[in-house]
């Protein structure tokens, strides 16, 4: 595997992202994540890729909207994760999701090409160089196509900072890398980094919002009542649509097209 440190870290990191999935932090990224994919991607019914799309949480929220999903992930961890909550789905919705073992820099391989959109979420931040996964993400799409991904942005002390943990902000304030909160080490790359090197690779980023702006310091606070985790959502929805608040987000989610043949 290229460069990935979710791989290399030998398997602990399912559960503990599991784990993490079932908190504020987690539903709120995920709730952020669908609502800017609601915005951007074109009608269902469409071929949708989600690499690295782990337990599949997205995907079945595109499924439902009516897309064909493939979620492509090397961890088999992650995949039962994805086919025991598909497993509980209407069977309509069920069938429009197809899960492939593999990594994403061997998605043209594995999965072929002419999709009308690539995702790529909280996968990037675990390889050191993004440059081989934009590139499948790109290749996957067909000209027009829509490219989606979120990772962390080099923002890295404002978590320690908003906790009083002074040594370590300190010590992150122009980092990019970091031990994580799941263990493994990750890399943050900025708006302006990710979006030359898909302008190299043909795609153009057309929108980008912040993920988790009042919220990241909260640990592991449970997801609230229905109602406040709404209201919660629409603050981080309109913070992260916009400057400043956006460019100190936790994480970073792009969306970009590749570029239409002439
Ligand atoms: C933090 S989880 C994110 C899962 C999902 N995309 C989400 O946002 O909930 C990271 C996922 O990336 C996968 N992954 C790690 N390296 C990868 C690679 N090189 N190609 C594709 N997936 C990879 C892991 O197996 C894991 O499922």
């Amino acid at each position: 595997m290229t460069g990935s440190t979710w791989t290399a870290s030998g398997g602990e990191l399912a559960g503990s992202y599991g784990r993490h999935s079932g908190t504020l932090r987690g539903a709120l990224r995920q709730a952020l994540i669908a609502r800017a994919l609601r915005t951007h991607l074109p009608v269902a019914p469409r071929r949708v890729l989600d690499v690295g799309g782990g337990g599949a949480q997205q995907a079945l929220a595109l499924a439902r909207a009516g897309h064909h999903v493939t979620v492509l992930d090397p961890d088999p961890r992650m995949l039962q994760q994805a086919q025991t909550r598909l497993s509980a789905e209407p069977e309509h919705v069920h069938n429009r999701v197809v899960l492939v073992a593999g990594t994403g820099e061997q998605a043209t391989g594995l999965v072929g090409g002419g999709f009308d959109a690539a995702c790529c979420h909280g996968v990037i931040m675990y390889a050191s160089d993004p440059r081989p996964l934009l590139t499948a993400l790109v290749e996957a799409v067909r000209p027009g196509g829509v490219i989606s991904v979120a990772t962390k942005q080099p923002a890295l002390a404002m978590r320690p900072g908003l906790r009083g943990q002074w040594e370590r902000a300190l010590a992150l304030m122009d980092a990019t890398t970091e031990v994580g909160n799941l263990g493994a080490t990750t890399y943050a790359h900025s708006v302006d980094e990710l979006s030359e090197v898909l302008s190299d690779l043909g795609a153009a980023v057309s929108a980008w919002y912040g993920v988790r702006i009042f919220t990241d310091h909260l640990g592991d606070a449970p997801v609230p009542a229905r109602e406040e985790f709404d209201r919660i959502v629409e603050v981080e929805w309109q913070a992260g649509c916009r400057d400043p608040y956006r460019r100190i987000a936790r994480m970073i989610h792009l969306i970009a097209h590749r570029a239409a043949l002439v």
